[in-house]
């Protein structure tokens, strides 16, 4: 029979919460849930970008979609098992949880916080925020929604890293001609930090979950192209074997992959997808 192995890549009426939703790359996970017929419910502390998100995916796939949004910190434990308890009122089953959101400072292009991203005067404050974002909400999301898992003995978790987990990066990239070197603006530590740590909680949680039905798996996307300056993307696509930044649709495909039957047998893995900048 045609399409037997194709039908597999779905998650038809499953429950798929993504975190940081309201994103650029939430929008993106949120078509490849739609593609495989599942019923996106993006989670973000802002209400715009979901409510844009929202919007592009009702002018892409139709109005009457099923799209969820949730206003929320990911940081709250107890938000989270609110959202937890009114999704299981509602559908009963959670079935895939996408750890998505983290901050994502964008020092490219030299011009935003000059200086105050390096390393001898890294503020407090931020590495705080960042690692209570991308590594204590991860943490918060997958113990609230995999408990659920855990008790139908099945699920999908996937972590979102990024070459910075596998990575250093590679501070000449950000430089800026002309500023003194302690006002060069570099890409923080807590980003590398929060990404490799990401991936020892997609270890950890595989192994301790492994026979109870639940795939944990980490994604590592790699240099979107979202309008940086041409100096930057130069710079940048040097160090890429494929000598050229990603276009977010180039995850799509994986995404439904990792979070559908298709991946059965795919659990504790990363998933680099970098135009083979790590390999360099
Ligand atoms: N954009 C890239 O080039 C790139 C490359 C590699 C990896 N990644 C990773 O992909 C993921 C998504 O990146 P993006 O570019 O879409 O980032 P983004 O900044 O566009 O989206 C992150 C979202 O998380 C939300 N968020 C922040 N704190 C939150 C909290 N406490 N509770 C709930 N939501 C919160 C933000 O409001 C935002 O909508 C991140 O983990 C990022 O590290 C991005």
């Amino acid at each position: 029979m045609k399409n037997h192995y194709l039908n597999r890549l779905s998650v038809k009426d499953k429950i798929c919460i993504v975190t940081g939703g309201g994103g650029l790359i939430g929008m993106k996970h949120s078509e490849a849930i739609l593609e495989g017929d599942g019923i996106p419910v993006l989670l973000d502390i802002f209400p715009e970008g979901m409510a844009k998100v929202k919007k592009d995916l009702q002018d892409e796939y139709g109005e009457d979609i099923n799209v969820e949004t949730f206003v929320v910190d990911i940081t709250k434990k107890e938000e989270l098992i609110n959202i937890r308890t009114l999704l299981l009122q509602k559908y009963g089953h959670i079935d895939v949880l996408i750890n998505n959101a983290a901050n994502n400072p964008k020092v490219e292009g030299g011009s935003k916080n000059l200086g105050a991203t390096r390393f001898h005067n890294f503020p407090m404050d931020i590495w705080n925020q960042d690692l209570a974002v991308g590594l204590t909400g991860a943490f918060l999301c997958a113990q609230v929604f995999g408990e659920q898992m855990e008790k139908q003995q099945s699920g999908v978790i996937l972590n979102i890293s990024s070459d910075y987990g596998i990575i250093a990066p590679d501070q000449r990239i950000y430089r800026k001609e002309g500023v003194p070197e302690d006002q060069q603006t570099i890409k923080p530590v807590s980003y590398s930090v929060v990404k490799h740590g990401i991936i020892g909680l997609t270890k950890y949680l595989a192994v301790y979950w492994a026979n109870k039905g639940i795939r944990v798996n980490t994604l590592c996307p790699a240099s979107l192209y979202n309008g940086q300056d041409d100096e930057f993307v130069s710079k940048i696509s040097n160090l890429i074997p494929l000598g050229r930044m990603s276009n977010p649709d180039e995850y799509v495909c994986t995404i439904l992959y990792m979070i559908s039957d298709a991946a059965t047998y795919m659990t504790g893995a990363t998933l680099i997808i970098d135009g083979g900048r790590t390999i360099w």
